[in-house]
């Protein structure tokens, strides 16, 4: 049985004062049934693990570099994350391979050192809106999956997320048909390439434009494990309710 998971992606939103908010969250969530996860920005990481010291809810960061330590300015390892008090991280966002020029190849060597370093690895595929409408949908996220996923992937170790890039920021969401169409592909790979028993364990989640409105519909999706959260996520009063309709 796959253990249910919402995580928030702060993006690059959140100052020390955020941390009140943080605090809040892990108040609204103290009977939560689902693994709780915020991600904020590195500079907060540590403080915002402090923060959720003794409550359900855990931090991640939201990107690692591929190597364990070195040569790398403006960089963070996996380790350094995890040293301060990450769990999970977020690997291959969209806006990460838009705005970085993150590959496949690169997503995946992240993953290996995140879960070498002790982190879950939550890693991001998507379709774009011209994908989707040439009807490559599947084509495109089953060939991110194969590519960014270690061959070595235990089904605790790392978690999918499947966030159309059209819907992430947008208000527009797919039909809960759409959603289940995808996620039963993953599922499906998954279950080619690693055999049953770790992919049954791989959590998937949806992502993008998630509220606290349709959470309760995306999750009744089968094969729909939870949730990667942007802006609902930045604010208790909008994160709390889609955490508690799973
Ligand atoms: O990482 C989160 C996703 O990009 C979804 O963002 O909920 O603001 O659409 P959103």
């Amino acid at each position: 049985m796959r253990r249910k998971m919402v995580a928030g992606n702060w993006k690059m939103n959140g100052t020390a004062s955020s941390l009140t908010e943080l605090g809040n969250l892990a108040y609204s969530c103290k009977s939560a049934k689902a693994e709780v996860l915020i991600c904020p920005p590195a500079t907060l990481l540590y403080r915002a693990a402090n923060v959720c010291t003794d409550s359900k809810v855990e931090v991640g960061a939201q990107d690692c570099h591929s190597a364990t330590y070195g040569a790398h300015t403006g960089d963070l390892s996996a380790e350094m994350l995890h040293d301060a008090g990450a769990t999970a991280v977020i690997l291959g966002h969209s806006e990460r391979r838009a705005d970085h020029g993150e590959t496949d190849q690169v997503v995946r060597a992240k993953a290996k050192t995140a879960i070498t370093a002790g982190l879950t690895a939550i890693i991001c595929v998507g379709e774009t809106l011209a994908d989707r409408e040439a009807g490559k949908t599947l084509a495109v996220v089953g060939a991110q999956l194969a590519s960014s996923l270690p061959d070595d992937t235990r089904g605790t170790t790392v978690v999918v997320a499947y966030e159309p890039v059209w819907a992430i920021g947008t208000g527009k969401v797919p039909t809960v048909e759409q959603i289940a169409e995808v996620h039963n592909d993953l599922r499906a790979s998954l279950v080619k390439r690693f055999g049953g028993e770790t992919a049954n364990a791989i959590r998937l989640l949806y992502g993008g434009s998630v509220k606290a409105s349709n959470a309760k519909e995306i999750f009744a999706v089968a094969q729909v494990d939870g949730a990667l959260v942007g802006g609902a996520s930045l604010k208790a009063a909008d994160f709390a309710p889609i955490v508690a309709a799973l």
